[in-house]
Parts: C-alpha cells; sequence; structure tokens
C-alpha cells in the first residue's frame, strides 16, 4: 500500500470519529437536529490546496518575533485582555493605510477570531428574526450557516452566468425583499470573481433608499463586504474599504487568513462607520480576542513584508495554472476556468463526475474541494512543487475517470 494511500486511510479514519453522535433525548433546537458540522475535510494528505491558505510558513524571524510577544503576554494571563484591543486596531488601520491607501481611525475597525466572527458578529447585530440577508449566489457557504444560528432569513439572487453580479437584479431584489444585510463577496468563494466598484456603488445607493423589512421605519440595509482574498487582485484595483469614509451603512471584512499566511491564530477584522462598530460591541462575548491573539497578531503585523512577500508569486503562479487549466480537457472537452482575483481558481463546468475526480486527486496525495456548482472544482494556489503535483495528479485523474465512465477519445 502506498504512502499516500495509508495518509488517506489513517485520514479517514479522523474524519469519521470527527461525526456527531447527538442523543435523541438533547433537547437541540429543533431547527439544528439533523444538521451536520460545516467544515472541509481536514486530511493528512502531502499536497492540501482545499481550504485557500497561504501556502508558504512563517520565516524564523517572524516566529520568534510572535513567540517573543507572546512570552511577555504570558506574564499578564492571570489578567483579562484588552476588550478594546486598542494596539490592533491602530495596527489595522496602519496596514489599511499601507495596503489599499485606506485612511481611517481606530474606531472604524474591529477584530475577531476570523473573519468567521466578524460575519457572524454582524449577523448577530443586523440579522435576527423577521429580517433578511441576501447575497447574490453561488457564494461562500458559511453564510447560510450564520443566518440559521441568528434566526435570519437566508435569500440568494442568481449570479450571472459568468459568476458576476446581476446587478439590476440585486437592486430590484433589495427593494421588493427589504433585507437587513446585503452580503457581496469581493472576489467571491468559490468563483474567484471581484465586483467591480461601479456595480458596489449602485448596491450601495439602491440601500440607502431601501427599507429594511422587519426593522424600524427610516432604517436602511447595510451593505457587507467580505473581501477575505482581497490582497490577490490585480494591482492598481481599488478596494472596498476606501468607501468606509463616503458610506455609513458600508461594512468591510477583512482577514489575516489567507494572503497574510495567519490562518492558525484566527484574526480577521472589519471596517466601518463608528456607528456599526458600536452595534458589533454590542453582540461581541466580553473579551472575546484573547491576549494571546492580539499579541500574536502585533508581531505578525511588524512583518508585514514578510508576511505578504509571496503575494505576487501567487498571482503569478493563478495566472499560470489558470492557462495551464485552460490547455486540459475532460472527455474531448475544453475545461472552463473562471477569471480569479484571488488565490485559487473554479475549473471545469463540464466535470459531470466531480466527486470521482476528486476522489482520484486524493488517492494521487492532492487535496481539492468539490464546492460550487455542479461540474466545478475548486483548487488553491499552493507552492510551485505542489502546483507541479497538481497538475500531475489531474492529468491522471481526469483520464481515469473516463476510463472509469466508458469514454474513449474520438
Ligand atoms: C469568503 C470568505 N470569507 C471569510 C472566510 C473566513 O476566513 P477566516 O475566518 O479565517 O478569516 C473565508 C474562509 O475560507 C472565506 O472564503
Amino acid at each position: 500500500m502506498s504512502a499516500e494511500t495509508n495518509a488517506l486511510m489513517d485520514a479517514n479514519a479522523i474524519a469519521d470519529a470527527g461525526e456527531p453522535t447527538i442523543p435523541a433525548d438533547l433537547p437541540l433546537r429543533n431547527d439544528l437536529i439533523g444538521e451536520e458540522p460545516y467544515g472541509a475535510p481536514q486530511l493528512d494528505v502531502p499536497v492540501c490546496l482545499n481550504v485557500n491558505e497561504n501556502p508558504y510558513a512563517p520565516k524564523a524571524d517572524v516566529v520568534n518575533s510572535i513567540a517573543e510577544r507572546i512570552r511577555e503576554a504570558a506574564a499578564t494571563v492571570n489578567r483579562y485582555p484588552d476588550r478594546e484591543h486598542e494596539e490592533l486596531r491602530q495596527a489595522f488601520c496602519t496596514y489599511l493605510k499601507r495596503e489599499s491607501d485606506a485612511n481611517l481611525q481606530p474606531n472604524q475597525v474591529w477584530g475577531a477570531n476570523g473573519s468567521n466572527e466578524i460575519m457572524l458578529q454582524l449577523f448577530m447585530a443586523f440579522g435576527g428574526p423577521g429580517r433578511t440577508a441576501l447575497a447574490p449566489a453561488p457564494t461562500y457557504s458559511m453564510y447560510p450557516e450564520y443566518a440559521r444560528d441568528t434566526f435570519t432569513q437566508w435569500q440568494t439572487v442568481p449570479r450571472n452566468d459568468d459568476f458576476t453580479v446581476n446587478v439590476g437584479a440585486t437592486i430590484d431584489a433589495i427593494k421588493s425583499v427589504g433585507p437587513a444585510m446585503v452580503v457581496l463577496t469581493s472576489p467571491n468563494n468559490p468563483t474567484g470573481t471581484a465586483l467591480p466598484m461601479e456595480d458596489l456603488k449602485l448596491i450601495l445607493e439602491a440601500c440607502q433608499d431601501a427599507a429594511v423589512t422587519g426593522a424600524q421605519p427610516g432604517t436602511h440595509p447595510i451593505v457587507v463586504v467580505d473581501e477575505a482574498y482581497v490582497e490577490f487582485r490585480d494591482p492598481g484595483t481599488p478596494s472596498a474599504v476606501t468607501l468606509v469614509n463616503d458610506y455609513h451603512h458600508l461594512a468591510v471584512s477583512r482577514t489575516m487568513s489567507k494572503a497574510f499566511a495567519f490562518a492558525g491564530s484566527r484574526v480577521g477584522y472589519v471596517a466601518a462607520a463608528p456607528g456599526i462598530i458600536d452595534c458589533l460591541r454590542i453582540v461581541r462575548m466580553p473579551y472575546h480576542l484573547s491576549a494571546i491573539t492580539q499579541a500574536a497578531a502585533l508581531a505578525a503585523f511588524d512583518h508585514t513584508d514578510e508576511q505578504l512577500a509571496e503575494v505576487d508569486h501567487l498571482r503569478d503562479i493563478r495566472q499560470q495554472t489558470a492557462a495551464w487549466l485552460e490547455q486540459q480537457t475532460y472527455k474531448g472537452q475544453p475545461l472552463r476556468v473562471m477569471p480569479s482575483q484571488s488565490n485559487f481558481l473554479l475549473f471545469g463546468g463540464n466535470l459531470d463526475e466531480r466527486e470521482l475526480i476528486f476522489e482520484q486527486m486524493l488517492e494521487r496525495g492532492v487535496l481539492i474541494r468539490v464546492v460550487g456548482p455542479d461540474g466545478w472544482l475548486r483548487v488553491c494556489m499552493g507552492t510551485d512543487q505542489e502546483m507541479a503535483r497538481f497538475r500531475e495528479a489531474l492529468v491522471e485523474s481526469l483520464r481515469a475517470v473516463e476510463q472509469l465512465c466508458g469514454y474513449t477519445a474520438q
């Protein structure tokens, strides 16, 4: 048995051990009965390209700085951390100035344990019973879970065939539904599609006049732009954070998990008008951001250049991989590749047996993601060596599945 197959079997054992076993006599909320924990498989395989991480580990000097800051913080962990995480909020502002030329004050930013927690806080503050969150779909699969957990109605508007936002249909839905929140993801997961600023402005302006069902008269929807992958956009493209001073009902969510190569530390943040930040301060857990997390994030920001060092390279790899994928075929038809401004690519469109292809890839030690509409697969950018392994495994897997389906080249 190969080492890769061994790894796969071990991984399956771990995955099985994580399946929920909920006794029937536990009074789990009725709407949660039958639900399963969300999460991509965490498998111990040689090449992990399934959760859109930065594949480059921190350099030794960054590791040392993080350890040193945490050592200092450890000396006072008998005390609660700074609930308002003021030093870190200043660091978010400094970063957003440098990264997107945004002029923000600490009362316009707010951090949490990953942008997952930022999004949940937004839903807790603005969603709730009788209210709706609206988003163009397909999009990130966690949003409906935040909605479920906060008793918010989740409603989607189909994107165009090329996965761009259908701005007209979205504005019509804003007017007819009266959502409390409009969630726009740019670049979008899993498609990689960016939302042009002009389109964002049209939606922001439509929200300024729209009413909110289930809220006080005179209130208007907030617009949440999730920019988890924005550092991978083409250089020179503006970010929605530059609009925060102009639109007081705009919240732009960011994360250190992706380009910043800091996923394990769980730090996300949001830029918005102070009024929105104050709404989040109502729903946050007291001391939600530990002293250890704050210390680690501050140390990482001291090494911003090093943390972002591979972003240009990953963007190049994305372009090369997209061009390579377009040359590949499945059952005689070329693969489609969606234009991406992120560190991943959605490819295929014609992969009718995508689960089988995924499994063949896994048998070859390469973990990708079955996500998005039928027929598509998603791969995130790894190191050069990992991408070489991906290309080799994909060609072999496509041929293997064609053979399993009885397809023979004409
Ligand atoms: C669009 C999008 N938003 C938010 C997140 C959450 O990231 P984190 O909680 O690590 O900041 C992800 C993670 O994959 C994502 O794809």
